[in-house]
């Protein structure tokens, strides 16, 4: 009897000691970041998944790193298993923009804090998500629309300027809004004409597949590829080339990322101009998952600087590309 109250009295004695300890090393507990990524499609996200990861680490953020392989079910199901794992924020790049709402006032039932990084969701209640953090997309289609119409000016003055258009993934937020930013500015020369247009699902290989489609068609003259991304344009210039025509010559192509393969691509002479779009988000995910964290307000919408590389400048620029 004597030895157990000698036992308990010992026990609360180190509770009490361990403690203020124990909370102290709870509140210094490295902050949980449950990260669901699109999938590995392009160069783009290969390289944005890297910017992430070491982001991460630089910041001593725990990662708990999920691959969606471009499904949206996946990413709803690596949501579902950051609530039950209770991380301290959530972020994810969304595959697609709809279909996101019950999983996300899951999220915020749960009270954990959601960052949007590259890609927008279309949801009822803005408050399901915190802020989001990427590319203005209209503004990327926007600045290729731009470009073909000073390109359409200079090079064919006169008739019809057929346009292909190999289109990202059906229903993203880049996929949608590339081609809206795009449309609104050629429109302004009637001559110029989307005269087919198909998803490549933003992939070298389907890239290549829906420009090989396109070439066999062979009903109307092609001026011009305006691609969604830089890997689906590199596909592409395969196809051109098996097809015997020359990319830029015969063929002149746009396209969207401003990733080291386009750069290469511009430098052989075989891509007109390439539209930045900045993949490195790592860092500022992780001070906004902190800021989070700690209670501060942030802006809904963080917009990254971007530029427009031509041909022209390829081969002084390639060595400065950080992806
Ligand atoms: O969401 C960004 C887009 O997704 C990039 O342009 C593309 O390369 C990627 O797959």
């Amino acid at each position: 009897m004597l030895k157990t109250r000698r036992h308990l009295l010992g026990a609360t004695a180190l509770a009490l000691t361990l403690g203020p300890v124990l909370s102290v090393h709870a509140a210094d507990a490295p902050l949980v970041l449950g990260f669901s990524q699109v999938g590995a499609e392009s160069e783009w996200r290969t390289a944005n998944t890297a910017s992430i990861k070491d982001a991460a680490k630089q910041a001593g953020i725990t990662l708990k790193f999920a691959d969606a392989q471009q499904k949206q079910e996946n990413q709803v199901k690596a949501i579902r298993s950051f609530i039950a794992q209770k991380v301290d924020v959530i972020a994810f790049s969304p595959v697609v923009e709809s279909g996101w709402d019950t999983v996300l006032r899951e999220a915020k039932n749960a009270k954990i804090p959601v960052i949007l990084t590259d890609r927008a969701v279309n949801v009822t209640d803005p408050s399901l998500y915190v802020t989001f953090i990427g590319s203005d997309f209209v503004e990327e289609g926007r600045k290729a629309g731009r470009w073909v119409l000073d390109w359409a000016k200079k090079t064919v003055p006169q008739g019809e300027v057929n346009i292909v258009e190999l289109q990202g993934t059906v229903g993203s937020a880049p996929a949608i809004d590339r081609k809206k930013g795009f449309e609104e500015i050629i429109k302004a020369d009637p001559r110029i004409k989307i005269v087919r247009s198909q998803s490549g699902d933003f992939t070298r290989a389907k890239g290549k597949e829906v420009m090989e489609a396109f070439l066999k068609a062979k009903d109307k003259k092609i001026h011009l590829l305006y691609a969604h991304n830089d890997d689906m344009a590199i596909g592409a210039i395969q196809a051109i080339e098996e097809a015997g025509l020359k990319p830029v010559k015969d063929i002149a192509i746009v396209s969207i990322d401003g990733v080291r393969g386009a750069f290469e691509a511009m430098v052989a002479g075989k891509l007109n101009v390439t539209i930045e779009c900045n993949p490195l988000l790592g860092p500022q995910l992780m001070q906004l998952a902190k800021d989070v964290k700690a209670g501060k307000t942030l802006p809904k919408r963080i917009t990254t600087e971007e530029g427009v590389f031509t041909a022209d400048v390829a081969a002084q620029e390639l060595p400065k590309r950080k992806y």
